[in-house]
């Protein structure tokens, strides 16, 4: 196992590339499940989630290449339909081959994900969405298993708003007969950009991007070719925070300004200067980080994949902010390692009151999830000191190089054996 040591206190300054959105490739790849032939995709970030899911498609009987931010996935020898245990532990967004497996062969059987880092997470959703489609559902030995010899249209009321779950109902009745209706639809950037491919490969979906999703099934869809993934908005607004906390400069590139407007909102309330140029985004901050409150909400809201981040910024800014996690209320795993670095941050049901300290200082710390991994990091790039981060596999699963990049900007930032 590795672990990433940070020396902080350097101002960071220089150009940034981000990198393709795991969770827009996730459902993409999930998606040539439906199609029968080669489907290719560009700018695909090289992260253990996309060899997780590479692994997936291959024990399903797909031929799965990468080289280089190129992945091509050929899905004409396809003929299985059990996602096993080891592989979706490894990663919830395994699920989202339920519904295109159920799709394409009338049934399906995925081993059901269990508890995670950021909260209970359960999948009743995906499940009611497919029962309304006309699909049989049992839930045995830890697996889910679906029947549905031919998956028929109708509408589906969501609940509460889910990025994985809107996609599953999508990759699920694209090919069922008749017309889906999906209320409630999660709006992500991601969901937007599963819908937009999946009409190229010739599904009718229309209003997409918006609440209300309606989808009228089609006998059989084409492989999508060369298709180019979208930006990681959280890989962006990362290096936007990195930017603000050491006071540097920094212009992150190929990130797509109007999808990042809830992070660009506040980071300019907390005092960071934000200019769009060039098909990026510069931040520079040459004042004191103001203290600001935020919620995170389902897209265009606050998103929670920034929560973390955000709350190493506030850590050091001048005042008390109160930070509230409406979607994941669990998902503060963080906030105790942030502490042992110096931070004052108290947790209060749902919300954390973080008191701004002058500095914060290197210490010994663990990551438990994603986002948690690349709080400690911003943290462990403004602090006094050295910070061990240890468990940095949770970074590799969502972030490409994101040591390698931070370090190309000037911080003191390198990975040793545990
Ligand atoms: N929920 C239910 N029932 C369901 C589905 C969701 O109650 O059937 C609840 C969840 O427990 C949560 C809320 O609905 O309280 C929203 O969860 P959602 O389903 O939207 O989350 P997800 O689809 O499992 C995706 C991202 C997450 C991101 C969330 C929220 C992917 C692969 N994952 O998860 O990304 O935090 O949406 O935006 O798209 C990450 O990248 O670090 C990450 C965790």
């Amino acid at each position: 196992m590795e672990k990433i040591i940070v020396e902080g206190g350097k101002r960071l300054e220089g150009e940034l590339i981000v990198s393709g959105a795991k969770n827009a490739v996730l459902p993409l790849m999930a998606a040539c499940i439906l199609t029968e032939g080669v489907n290719t995709f560009t700018n695909v970030p090289d992260l253990a989630d996309v060899r997780t899911m590479s692994e997936m498609l291959e024990i399903l009987g797909a031929r799965v290449e990468y080289d280089n931010g190129d992945l091509s996935i050929d899905t004409k020898k396809l003929n299985k339909w059990v996602a096993p245990y080891e592989l979706v532990k490894t990663m919830r967004a395994s699920v989202l081959v339920l519904g295109p497996l159920t799709a394409r062969f009338g049934r399906a059987r995925v081993s059901l994900p269990g508890g995670c880092a950021i909260g209970e997470r359960p999948i009743d959703q995906h499940l009611k969405g497919l029962r309304i489609l006309g699909a049989e559902i049992e839930i045995e030995e830890g697996y889910v298993g679906t029947v549905a010899p031919k998956l028929q249209g109708g509408v589906i009321p969501f609940d509460v708003s889910t990025v994985t779950g809107t996609e599953n109902l999508m990759l699920s009745s694209v090919l069922s007969k008749g017309e889906t209706i999906l209320l409630n639809a999660a709006c992500e950037p991601e969901v937007t950009e599963l819908g937009q491919v999946l009409n190229e490969m010739g599904a009718d979906i229309k209003g997409i991007g918006t609440d209300i999703i309606t989808i009228n099934g089609v006998s059989s869809l084409s492989p999508i070719k060369d298709h180019e993934v979208m930006p990681d908005r959280i890989e962006a607004g990362t290096f936007m925070i990195a930017s603000a906390l050491t006071k540097g400069d920094i212009l992150v590139k190929n990130c797509r300004f109007e999808n990042m407007g809830a992070l660009i909102g506040k980071l300019i309330e907390a005092g960071a200067d934000i200019t769009r140029e060039n098909g990026g985004i510069r931040v520079k901050c040459g004042n004191e980080i103001k203290s600001i409150d935020i919620t995170t909400l389902p897209y265009p809201g606050f998103p929670t994949d920034m929560q973390a981040q955000m709350m190493t910024l506030m850590s050091i800014a001048d005042g008390l902010s109160i930070i509230t996690e409406t979607i994941f209320p669990q998902r503060f795993l963080h906030a105790g390692e942030l502490r042992r670095m110096g931070a004052d941050i108290k947790l209060v049901g749902n919300s954390a009151v973080v008191r701004g300290v002058p500095h914060v200082s290197g210490a010994p710390t663990m990551a438990s999830d994603l986002r948690a991994s690349a709080s400690l990091v911003l943290a462990g790039i403004a602090a006094e000191g050295k910070t061990d981060i240890s468990r940095v596999y949770h970074l590799d699963r969502g972030y490409d190089k994101l040591d390698r990049k931070l370090e190309s900007v000037g911080a003191r930032i390198w990975r040793e054996k545990e």
